[in-house]
């Protein structure tokens, strides 16, 4: 029977003060019996009494992760929903593998990922694909808001009971086996990369995130425990976050979420995918219209309660910017026709149909260094969004040789680098950004994050100038060069971050 915590013990009260806090900091949904859940949660953080007598404890990042910790399920397993893998290996896989022959590259995300199963199926699966030997780089973007289950994650070892419905345990290529432990290959290991993002909060798409061109999404068994208007938006993002003809793969019982628009319906004979529609693709199998998600709607739903914090409870998307002036201007050169197409809008034309060459030779035309050095970085965006990372990473390298002094280009080149596990050369280069601009707070914490893993001072007192820079500004206002993040936002990544090795420092 399930627990039922005791009548009168505060935490109903509790619970309900609590919830539109803790929905708008999750997204999850608490309303009606839900709110048991939270109940449950909040009895087991046991920070009942010390809330009762300071309720800015609310407002601690530890707080927040234990509660989180409490409320998510981690509940995943290898190759769960078989036919959902079956279509990924009939359909989707040779799909992306013949529209990428190209560039012989694969970048797939695993959002909400729990203890990793999901993410490392999908590396097995490619690699099943593709063999070993194959000369494709396959990488897989896991991401989560538990960091209990990001660690558990990357160390890659799986007791049975991940295997309940697989037997690739067995298959000595992708596990070996010690006791009762079976420890993944570290050559499939290895094509996965586990980061913190908290889909309500955090920034995608987004270069700095790895969220751009991607050729395929799995968003399972993640949205049933948030609310539907919550789940529209992400929809909406990862649309954004994926390449024209990318792939999602929603769970089983949440292809009633359906994504409202920016896909086609891919009914197969083992699952329903959604593919994002090319441009000038066929429509012949659209979607029917559902009312736009109403941001507005989701910040009432998250309006402040008694402990709320002083964040905006959604980062609003990057915006369209005028050329060369943001993060995302890949669709500026569309604005402000008719009238004869401006040079972007000649580089951009053929790069939309993969005439790369032509688009490039518009550009080493140019007669100024600096000119082309910052319209191929603008190129470079749009190669981005198309899924043409290997290409793009090219051309970022290029623009920073034609114009240095560019810190934009500088952090492309450190995700980049990231991304790829070049760890040495993305130092280097958020450095370079900082040499550039001393207040980029955004690469101050991306440093901090290399850092942490050599020498915690270090990283300890790159964190504190980000709390410094973000001190300074308006919660709200964005931060530079950061796609989209908010200085209030930042500064609470930057204290979970320093918290955590504070933690770890003296345990
Ligand atoms: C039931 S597991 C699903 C795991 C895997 N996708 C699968 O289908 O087997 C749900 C995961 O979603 C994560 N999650 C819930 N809300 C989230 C949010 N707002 N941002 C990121 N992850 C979230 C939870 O921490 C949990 O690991």
């Amino acid at each position: 029977m399930k627990h039922q915590p005791p009548p009168g013990d505060g935490t109903l009260e509790q619970a309900e003060q609590l919830r539109p806090w803790i929905e708008g900091e999750t997204g999850m949904d608490f309303s009606g019996s839900r709110l048991t859940r939270l109940q449950d949660g909040l009895r087991k953080v046991s920070l009942l009494e010390a809330l009762k007598l300071d309720p800015k404890a609310l407002e601690s990042a530890p707080f927040l992760e234990r509660l989180t910790a409490q409320l998510t399920v981690g509940e995943s397993f290898f190759f769960r929903n078989a036919s959902h893998f079956a279509a990924l290996r009939d359909h989707v896989g040779p799909d992306i593998f013949a529209h990428n022959q190209h560039r012989r590259e694969v970048r797939l995300w695993s959002a909400g990922c729990a203890g990793g199963e999901e993410p490392y199926s999908l590396a097995i699966l490619m690699d099943q694909l593709l063999g070993p030997d194959s000369g494709w780089n396959v990488s897989v973007l896991a991401t989560d808001l538990n960091p209990a289950f990001l660690d558990k994650a990357r160390r890659g070892v799986y007791r049975p009971w991940s295997f309940r419905l697989t037997d690739i345990q067995q298959d000595t290529r992708y596990f070996e086996r010690q006791g009762n432990d079976y420890i993944l290959n570290p050559r499939v290991r290895d094509c996965v990369r586990f980061a913190y993002l908290n889909l309500v909060k955090d920034v995608y798409p987004s270069a700095s995130t790895g969220t751009l061109g991607l050729d395929l999404i799995l968003f399972r068994n993640v949205s049933i425990y948030l609310k539907p208007a919550v789940t529209q938006v992400i929809l909406q993002r990862m649309c954004g976050a994926l390449r024209p003809g990318g792939w999602l793969l929603l769970g089983e019982t949440e292809v009633n979420l359906a994504p409202s628009e920016g896909f086609v319906v891919r009914r197969m004979e083992q699952a329903t995918l959604y593919q994002k529609i090319s441009e000038g693709a066929p429509h012949f199998d659209a979607l029917p219209a559902l009312p736009a998600p109403v941001l507005a709607e989701v910040r009432y739903q998250q309006s402040p309660g008694a402990f709320a914090t002083d964040l905006p409870n959604w980062v609003p998307l990057p915006e369209t910017r005028a050329a060369g002036s943001g993060p995302s201007p890949v669709h500026a050169g569309a604005a402000g026709k008719p009238g004869p197409p401006d040079l972007w809008g000649q580089i951009e034309e053929p790069a939309a149909r993969q005439h790369f060459a032509k688009a490039e030779v518009l550009i080493d035309g140019i007669a100024s260094e600096q000119q082309r050095g910052e319209l191929r970085l603008r190129y470079a965006k749009l190669l981005l969004e198309m899924g043409e990372s290997a290409r793009a990473r090219g051309m970022v390298e290029q623009s920073l040789r034609e114009a240095p002094m560019t810190v934009e280009a500088q952090l492309l080149h450190a995700s980049f680098c990231e991304e790829s596990g070049d760890f040495a050369e993305a130092e280097k280069a958020w450095r370079r950004a900082l040499y550039l601009d001393r207040s980029c707070a955004i690469a101050h914490f991306h440093l901090a994050l290399l850092q942490r893993n050599k020498d915690l001072r270090l990283a300890q007192r790159s964190l504190r100038i980000v709390f410094q820079l973000c001190d300074k500004q308006d919660p709200h206002a964005l931060v530079e060069h950061a796609d989209g993040v908010c200085y209030g936002r930042l500064r609470e990544m930057a204290i979970a971050v320093f918290e955590a090795e504070q933690e770890s420092e003296s345990a």
